[in-house]
């Protein structure tokens, strides 16, 4: 289990009330505890929590607030929070959120803190899962998600393209996988002329890192994860404060590992490809400028409009190399565009595919795992927008329009054999702590592209 978890006779017991629920629970408490929780001001607000001492002072009992059943929306992951209130322990549900199930999962995750480089803020609350929840799922989906939010927040300097294909190596060994990685100049040799040409500049070799597992009879299912472990922009450099959370520039490599932990630990029936473009995008006399052209590795030549769209460009070369084999499935993650931030916000990445019974299918779950995730569209009115002057497509469109559709678009033009695809622009982030999300790396789509995939492939 989830160190989060474990299990005990001698459990707290948490009451989880709401506005409109707290009087009825209210009046089954003894006087004194009631007297306590009103002179305390209870009200059963979400969010609000109260320890009832007992009468030799020590804790008796928790109650806490959830979202009403009448209000338009309730936050699943509302119990998430109680990690970070309650002080160490052993706690159980003495009634039933409103999904015990992800109570359970966001009360793991709550109780996740970065402490590589801080021993501090742990938290030493333990829950003592209810009957009739699955708690293998719970942990593979909560170690997964440690393990993506653990590389994100991984501050570059110790985070670079050797130290991701590190990680994604020992877990490839861990789970017998078939590794490679192709580095520096190999890159040319090897036909990857935009993943080199992006990478370059750093002191850091750029690479492409490959693991493959499973039955290659069972159908093909690839990821790709963008890999950009910094990115200060190139030549067109960020502004320091478009630069300063750029460590999470490799968010869709780590949740492409995530998903792939999951996947392989639930031996699902696929033959499972990992490819993430490593690199990072420095600022160097060698660098790549604006209005250079690369033959890419599908032979369409690039013009780079802006070097700060790095991410479409290792993309496109890993994507051509996937489609060669024309998968079952092709699915690429990568935190792509500030545009997709404007249009959703930090906490709703779009997605884009042309198969509607993947959109429905990866909608659904994202729903029932509280994985949020949005269609958005593959306009192709949109495409003449990539059109370059003097080369076959740009990597940036000048207007401001609708940068995540053109960067979906531009992915789009180096997908062509794959059975069906699917693209997440995600942001990888949590800007300010929520219940269960603390603030900072954060696993997004793994979860509900997992379970997409464990009802296909289970
Ligand atoms: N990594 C960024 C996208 C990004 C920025 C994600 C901020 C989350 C927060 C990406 O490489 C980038 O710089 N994209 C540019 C594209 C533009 C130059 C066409 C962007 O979104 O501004
Ligand atoms: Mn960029
Ligand atoms: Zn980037």
């Amino acid at each position: 289990m989830h160190p989060a978890f474990q299990n005990s006779a001698a459990a707290i017991p948490i009451t989880f009330a709401t506005k409109s629920t707290w009087e009825g629970i209210s009046a089954t408490l003894p006087a004194p505890a009631r007297q306590f929780a009103k002179a305390n001001a209870f009200t059963a607000k979400p969010g609000q929590y109260l320890a009832l001492p007992a009468d030799d002072g020590s804790l008796a009992h928790v109650l806490f607030g959830i979202e009403d059943q009448t209000r338009e929306w309730r936050d699943p992951f509302r119990p998430g929070q109680l990690p970070g209130l309650l002080p160490a322990g052993t706690y159980s549900f003495a009634n039933a959120p409103h999904d015990a199930r992800l109570a359970v999962l966001a009360f793991a995750l709550g109780s996740y803190r970065f402490g590589r480089y801080k021993k501090n803020d742990a938290p030493g609350a333990r829950l003592t899962p209810p009957s009739g929840v699955d708690m293998v799922e719970i942990t593979r989906m909560a170690d997964a998600a440690t393990l993506a939010r653990d590389l994100i927040n991984t501050p570059a300097n110790d985070m670079g393209p050797e130290e991701l294909e590190q990680a994604a190596r020992a877990l490839a060994e861990k789970y017998g996988a078939g590794f490679i990685s192709i580095v520096g100049d190999e890159l040319l040799a090897g036909n990857f002329p935009l993943i080199h040409a992006v990478g370059m500049a750093s002191a850091r070799a750029p690479r492409l890192i490959e693991f493959t597992w499973g039955d290659p009879k069972h159908p093909k299912v690839t990821l790709v994860g963008k890999g950009v472990c910094f990115d200060s922009g190139g030549l067109d450099l960020k502004p320091s404060s478009g630069m300063l959370i750029m460590k999470k520039d490799m968010g869709g490599a780590a949740n492409v590992l995530a998903l792939a932990q999951m996947i392989m630990d639930a031996k699902l029936k696929v033959r499972l490809r990992v490819l993430i473009p490593a690199v990072e995008n420095s600022v160097a006399g060698n660098a790549f400028r604006p209005l250079d052209i690369f033959k890419s590795r599908k032979g369409v030549n690039v013009e780079i409009g802006n070097t700060d769209a790095e991410g479409r460009l290792v993309l496109a070369d890993a994507l051509a190399l996937a489609d060669e084999e024309k998968p079952d499935l092709l699915i690429d993650l990568g935190t792509l565009t500030g545009a997709a931030r404007v249009a959703l916000g930090p906490d709703l990445p779009p997605f884009y595919t042309d198969d509607e019974a993947l959109a429905a299918d990866v909608a659904r779950h994202a729903r029932t795992e509280n994985d949020p995730l949005w269609r958005m569209p593959l306009w192709m009115p949109y495409d003449k927008w990539l059109d370059s002057k003097t080369a076959d497509l740009n990597n940036a469109p000048g207007g401001a329009f609708a940068g995540s559709i053109t960067c979906a678009l531009f992915l789009k033009r180096f997908v062509e054999h794959a059975k069906s695809w699917l693209h997440v622009d995600i942001y990888g982030w949590t800007p300010t702590a929520k219940p269960a999300r603390p603030e900072g790396g954060e696993c997004q789509a793994a979860r509900a592209i997992y379970k997409l995939l464990s009802e296909r492939y289970g």
